[in-house]
């Protein structure tokens, strides 16, 4: 392998960038030449590429976002669009792919690899919901996000003995709400995983009100059951609804915070920039041991490759010890 090209795809995640440099320094290492392909897929299917040096990963470790930048594209879903891809990678003498992600960029990781393209994956989302990985890059620098931002709020909900409502990303999963409501101390927390009964919940606040608490905190995944889905609906937030109820129910002042996108932007933590780069130079190892259709993952201190097929086919479970944990604890 002589050449590999490099893009970043979906909704963005700390530590994207700190993978970009590192997969293309352990490759300029190795005398590889490497390509830089802009926007995702999309940029793939129009050509958008350029020649990476040393110099272009420069002072990118600490930055959240990606320099290659990053897109959705629903035309590389199509044949005709992975085969524009295809085409492309062809006439730049392209013969490896790192596409750095979350589920449906790995899915696109597969499609190339079932037409013959060496391509290995690099998950990120702060979503943290690929399959057989521990991490994906994102989710530490996001739940620190999401735990600062519950802190901040919880000094004023006691000062106001109010109810707070915090709404955290997560559009199928609940992994970014549930460890971050747990760090954070939340009273209670709502994950699409798990049903609930908001009649209940305001009864346990209520309860903790009599006992003398002096504020309640609700930890809530965007993606919730029987609240519409964030993309169906992305001005139509679920905490607000949630908060709605809970006011009705309990008859206590009730704050909605929805964190949004700021729990995809800050300097990445030590944890992200050491995963992105372990993830990073592992992948460029992969490629040049002929390896294709893989993903690099982590579990415990360990890095290892998944079969693609493997892992775009789990979702990954939530953390039921955790949670049991959180339920215990949940109005205490
Ligand atoms: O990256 C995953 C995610 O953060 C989801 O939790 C969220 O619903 C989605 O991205 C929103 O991303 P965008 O608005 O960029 O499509």
């Amino acid at each position: 392998m002589k050449r590999i090209g490099i893009l970043t795809s979906g909704g963005d995640a700390p530590g994207m960038n700190a993978a970009i440099r590192s997969a293309t320094r352990t490759a300029l290492y190795h005398g590889l030449s490497v390509v830089g392909i802009y926007r995702g897929y999309q940029g793939l299917i129009e050509g958008d590429m350029f020649e990476m040096s040393s110099r272009s990963v420069g002072d990118i470790i600490q930055r959240a976002g990606t320099m290659l930048r990053s897109a959705r594209s629903p035309e590389f879903t199509t044949s005709e669009g992975q085969k524009k891809g295809v085409w492309h990678l062809e006439a730049r003498g392209i013969e490896g792919l790192i596409v750095i992600g979350g589920d449906g960029t790995l899915k696109g990781a597969q499609a190339l690899s079932n037409l013959g393209v060496p391509t290995v994956g690099i998950p990120a989302t702060v979503d943290n919901d690929i399959g057989c990985t521990d991490y994906a890059l994102g989710f530490d620098t996001a739940t620190n996000t999401a735990v600062d931002a519950i802190t901040k709020i919880r000094d004023t909900a006691s000062s106001h003995g109010r109810n707070n409502i915090i709404e955290v990303m997560g559009r199928d999963t609940g992994h970014l709400a549930l460890v971050s409501g747990l760090a954070g101390g939340a009273e209670y927390i709502l994950i699409p995983e798990k049903p609930f009964d908001i009649h209940d919940i305001c009864d346990g606040i209520k309860k903790g009100y009599a006992r003398g608490k002096t504020h309640s905190i609700i930890v809530v995944a965007e993606g919730v059951g029987g609240y519409s889905a964030p993309d169906e609906s992305p001005y139509d937030s679920v905490g607000f609804k949630i908060g709605q109820e809970v006011r009705e129910h309990t008859g206590l002042e009730t704050r909605v915070t929805v964190l949004g996108y700021i729990q995809r932007g800050g300097s990445p933590t030590v944890k992200d920039r050491l995963l992105g780069t372990m993830f990073g130079s592992k992948a460029v190892d992969a490629l040049i041991q002929g390896e294709t259709g893989k993903i690099v993952g982590t579990l415990g201190e360990e890095f290892l490759m998944f079969d693609i097929e493997e892992v775009v086919a789990t979702r990954k479970p939530i953390n039921e010890d955790l949670y049991r944990v959180a339920s215990l604890l949940s109005g205490m």
